[in-house]
């Protein structure tokens, strides 16, 4: 039995005022929530007084990035340990935004993967195909390649600590979500690589997010899916009562 999990992705929203402001909120909301585990990922600026909110509540503290680099002269960038400093326990990694605008390979994510679990991060792994590749029927393809790439030399042992977020880039912040058929064929696809790669036990064990336009009117089927195990929620992470929705339907399913 797989826990589901949501976590809200703030992107690159929320100045510390208002980063504060939402955290009270949703601790208000889910001060003792069981059955699902709530993990939100400020931007890095605010993490440390989210963290100081969320300290006495269930929801979980992530962030958005991080640098496959233990330390040293990497200017601008943040390590695995400056995270769990800040009180992260997990952290979102090869976006697709990251992997679009920043150019991070599959070689890179593997690399801040295996960082992150060396320090204890949980993390967030992100796969997804564009349009075109979905138009060109290329989409099990590409999956599979990042999931191969990203999983380079990572152990079985390993994989269990691994969240994925199936996120199709076509429908990140387009409002155009996967239909749960579409999302759960693919789900469906990464398990059972995984079980081919690894071993069934782990792969029934691994937890599968959906992300691209979640919001309360289409996740409840989403949710229903049997290889969707929570979502990666972008926008309507941002407003309350949207993510409030979206958790409590968790329960529900
Ligand atoms: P939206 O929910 O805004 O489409 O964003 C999804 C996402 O990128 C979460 O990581």
């Amino acid at each position: 039995m797989r826990t589901p999990i949501i976590a809200g992705n703030w992107k690159m929203n929320k100045t510390i005022p208002e980063a504060i402001e939402l955290a009270n909120s949703l601790k208000r909301e889910f001060l003792d929530i069981q059955g699902v585990e709530v993990v939100i990922c400020p931007p890095f600026t605010a993490l440390s007084e989210v963290f100081e909110i969320l300290n006495s509540s269930n929801i979980k503290l992530g962030a958005q990035n991080m640098s496959c680099q233990e330390e040293g002269a990497f200017t601008g960038e943040v390590s695995a340990k400056m995270l769990r400093d800040a009180g992260c326990q997990f952290v979102i990694l090869g976006h697709s935004e990251r992997r679009q605008y920043f150019f991070e390979t599959d070689n890179l994510i593997n690399n801040k993967i295996k960082a992150a679990l060396k320090n204890n991060l949980t993390p967030i792994v992100c796969v997804g195909e564009t349009l075109d590749e979905r138009e060109n029927e290329k989409t099990f393809d590409v999956i599979q390649t990042q999931i191969s790439g990203v999983l380079k030399d990572i152990k079985a042992v390993d994989l269990e600590k691994i969240i994925f977020a199936y996120e199709p880039v076509w429908a990140i912040g387009t409002g155009k979500n996967a239909t749960s058929a579409q999302a759960e064929e693919v789900h469906k696809f990464i398990r059972s690589f995984l079980k081919k790669c690894y071993n069934e036990e782990t792969a029934n064990a691994v937890r599968i997010q959906y992300g691209g336009s979640v919001k309360p009117e289409n996740f409840s089927e989403l949710i229903s899916q049997e290889d969707i195990d929570g979502a990666l929620v972008g926008g309507a992470s941002l407003q309350m009562e949207a993510f409030v929705k979206i958790v409590k339907q968790c329960l529900a399913s």
